[in-house]
């Protein structure tokens, strides 16, 4: 009787995880602390990899197809979600232990200037 009514508990709870971020769609946030600027796009968790300039292309980010930013973040992360965005250089990922990083890579040093983004790409799975 006790664990049952554990499992009615833990379904209450997936249920109202689920409901705060619906299945399968990913948010993400990319913000630019200098121009004060930042734009939130959904993107679905199928493991594709998808240009930044193409997903921000409606966005405050697009300033004449430049995109600056300087972090980003899961809205609503959640379990056995994870991103990455994928430079030249590295990679960032992006889960619900880790929801943010700042996108220089280095997270003890302030920007001089924001990151340019284009080029960057982004795959979200579940
Ligand atoms: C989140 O990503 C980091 C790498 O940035 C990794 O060390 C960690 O295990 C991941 N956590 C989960 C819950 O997947």
């Amino acid at each position: 009787m006790k664990s049952l009514f554990k499992l009615a508990a833990i379904c209450s709870y997936l249920t109202a995880t689920i409901s705060a971020a619906p299945s399968g769609l990913i948010s993400i946030a990319i913000q630019n602390e200098f121009s004060g600027k930042s734009a939130t796009v959904v993107l679905p968790a199928d493991g594709r990899l998808r240009r930044l300039n193409d997903l921000f292309a409606n966005t405050a980010l697009n300033n004449n197809g430049q995109f600056f930013g300087t972090s980003a973040r899961l809205v609503h992360p959640v379990a056995d979600t994870t991103c990455t965005i994928r430079t030249n250089l590295r990679n960032f990922i992006l889960n619900s232990s880790k929801p943010a990083v700042e996108l220089d890579g280095n997270q003890n040093v302030a920007l001089l200037k924001p990151v340019v983004l284009n080029g960057f790409q982004i795959q979200c799975q579940m």
